[in-house]
């Protein structure tokens, strides 16, 4: 196996032509009037994000633009208390958080600090673990209390809570985001190097009473998007932390999700699906690369290529097979899927199976600007 360095060197043509295209098709799509979004869904600050990446890297003024119109507009949703629920990392870390770090703007660092005390706020004493969701119902998911469940996503959701710790000194945050990623190395992370997606918890032991398949096929499944948030999610609380066990379990993870897509380096939506009908999720791939690319440098350079390798090899696949980088459009990554469609329960048509998800484009973006060496990571 080459090593990082060998591998970078090899690529570095195509890299610095990806990001030409990013840049290129980005500062156009940037000028366009944006959709009207829902400020209190989980992916509301995403394009943002993906603006504040490209901001850092260009100091194009337009991206900065365009990043805080959507900040203001999500403000909205962080005085609706009632509708935030652990996401929080998701919709202001990588916006608010990380414009305050490259700004300094007081208003963007006063927004992450209210989403990361709402997200402390959601710890449950005894059972360690950060609940997930206020109702499910909400979700057409099923008709039961969800008060004691925790998602696999929830990990990248915690930098925000290390981020505030260090930011005001105290590390009340980091001590509640440390306790859930130890409660989900043991709920969530299976002994193959799997993980479940949602784990019902016994409320005063954190034990797991009862898993559940969430967005993948079945119970038991292996939902492709969350393998990938465990594998940049713990490489995350390593990163923040310094912990070993944090790398080792991003690296179990890993493992296993390089086993499931190394014939074509095109993830599936569930690793245990059936061969046919084939369907892909290449939000997966992409936000896996970057924590395979942040395993890789965390690792010694030799060790480190193999996680180096197949980041690359997963990025490649997906820009030649779903890449659209014509400024013309809006869409930049195609292929993404929002869950695994079941017969009868998940209609084909409402499980957004193939279609572009803006967190595709975002990840595909910090992906591509690691192998560009850009040391600035929004999370
Ligand atoms: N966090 C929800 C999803 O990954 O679809």
């Amino acid at each position: 196996m080459k090593n990082c360095k060998e591998l970078l060197a090899e690529n570095k043509d195509w890299i610095e032509e990806t990001f030409e295209k990013i840049d290129n098709k980005m500062s156009e799509v940037t000028k366009r009037p944006r959709a009207p979004f829902r400020p209190q869904s989980w992916t509301a600050g995403f394009w943002g994000a993906t603006n504040v990446l490209l901001y850092e890297k260009t100091k194009n003024e337009d991206y900065l633009k365009s990043a805080k119109e959507n900040e203001e507009k999500m403000d909205e949703a962080l005085f609706d208390f009632e509708s935030l629920y652990h996401d929080v990392g998701f919709m202001w870390h990588i916006l608010s958080g990380a414009l305050y770090r490259i700004t300094g703007d007081e208003k963007s660092k006063n927004r992450n600090l209210l989403a990361a005390s709402s997200l402390a706020s959601r710890f449950v004493l005894g059972g360690n673990f950060i609940r997930a969701w206020n109702d499910a119902s909400s979700k057409g998911w099923p008709q039961r209390p969800v008060t004691n469940w925790t998602i696999i996503d929830c990990m990248m959701n915690l930098p925000i809570l290390y981020w505030a710790s260090e930011h005001i000194g105290d590390d009340r945050f980091k001590r509640i985001g440390m306790a859930h990623a130890d409660n989900a190395i043991r709920t969530h992370l299976r002994a193959d190097g799997s993980v479940h997606h949602c784990v019902e918890h016994d409320r005063e032991t954190g034990d797991a009473v009862e898993t559940f398949g969430g967005q993948g096929i079945a119970v038991g499944s292996s939902w492709s998007r969350g393998q990938a948030w465990a594998i940049y999610g713990f490489a995350l609380s390593y990163l923040h932390t310094k912990e070993a066990r944090y790398l080792d379990a991003a690296k179990q993870v890993a493992n296993y999700f390089i086993a499931c897509c190394c014939d074509d380096w095109l993830p599936r939506i569930d690793f245990r699906a059936p061969s046919e009908p084939v369907y892909y999720d290449t939000s997966a791939g992409c936000c896996a690369a970057c924590g395979m690319i942040e395993i890789a440098k965390a690792l010694a350079e030799d060790e480190g290529g193999v996680y180096m390798h197949a980041a690359i090899k997963i990025l490649r696949a997906i820009a030649e097979r779903f890449g659209d980088f014509d400024p013309a459009t809006d869409a930049m990554i195609l292929g993404g899927s929002v869950r695994y469609p079941v017969p009868g329960k998940y209609p084909l048509e409402q499980s957004g199976v193939h279609q572009h998800i803006i967190y595709s484009d975002f990840f595909f973006t910090e992906a591509i600007l690691k192998l560009l060496g850009s040391e600035f990571n929004p999370w």
